[in-house]
């Protein structure tokens, strides 16, 4: 499947995580692990395309010029579960500052409801990530992505583990320029909004609800 601005990786490492963790039998234990490993995987590729600056360094031997990232990072994870994907990209990006955007899904209607909002006040000034495990029909994403327009990011990424067709075209309708990051694109939405394989409810098997 070709996708514009969507970017699939398919690495075989991420793609044995991610079957283990879309298995039923995976408790909250191995299912918050999992997604964590995942996500720590997933950072190379995601930030692959991040600038440098010049930074001089002395080594034990002389001095020279390394590089290091030019621009600080936010890190903002959809409440709740993209909580669980935090931790594993804080493993490489530990200087990373964290924003919180509580969005859920009303059951009936699948319209998001944002509940909490707490951003960094320079994130405009930074590398924005914005992760959540699943993009389903794509109304959390959209919701946590207006608020992040809103704050002035320029540069933002959507990081997701399993993205439904429905949500890719419904982010990218309204927001085509802000790269989707996904480690499958599954087949479909189900009548109740829930992605086909996927993984099942992605908060309450991470928390145990
Ligand atoms: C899940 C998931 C996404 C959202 C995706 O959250 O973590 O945020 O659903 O669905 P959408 O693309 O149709 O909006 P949920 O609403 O279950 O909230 P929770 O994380 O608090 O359980
Ligand atoms: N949210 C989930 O957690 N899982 C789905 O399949 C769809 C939305």
């Amino acid at each position: 499947m070709q996708l514009q601005n969507v970017v699939l990786i398919d690495h075989p490492v991420i793609q044995t995580k991610l079957t283990e963790l879309r298995d039923y039998t995976a408790d909250h234990r191995k299912f918050r692990a999992l997604l964590n490993e995942i996500a720590s995987l997933m950072v190379y590729e995601v930030t692959r395309d991040w600038p440098t600056t010049p930074r001089p360094v002395q080594t034990p031997m002389e001095r020279m010029t390394g590089r290091v990232l030019a621009r600080r990072v936010t890190l903002v994870p959809i409440l709740r579960a993209g909580l669980g994907m935090a931790e594993g990209v804080l493993r490489l990006l530990p200087d990373a500052r964290l924003g919180h955007l509580g969005v859920y899904r009303d059951e009936k209607t699948l319209e998001p409801v944002s509940y909490y909002q707490k951003l960094p006040p320079d994130i405009a000034a930074t590398e924005v990530l914005l992760i959540d495990p699943m993009l389903a029909t794509g109304g959390s994403a959209l919701a946590a992505v207006h608020v992040l327009k809103n704050s002035g990011v320029t540069s933002l990424k959507f990081v997701c583990l399993v993205a439904a067709p429905e949500g890719i075209a419904a982010l990218h309708r309204q927001y085509p320029e802000v790269p989707i990051f996904c480690a499958a694109v599954d087949r479909q939405l189900n009548e109740k909004g829930y992605i086909l394989p996927g993984l099942g409810d992605a908060g309450d098997r991470l928390f145990g609800t």
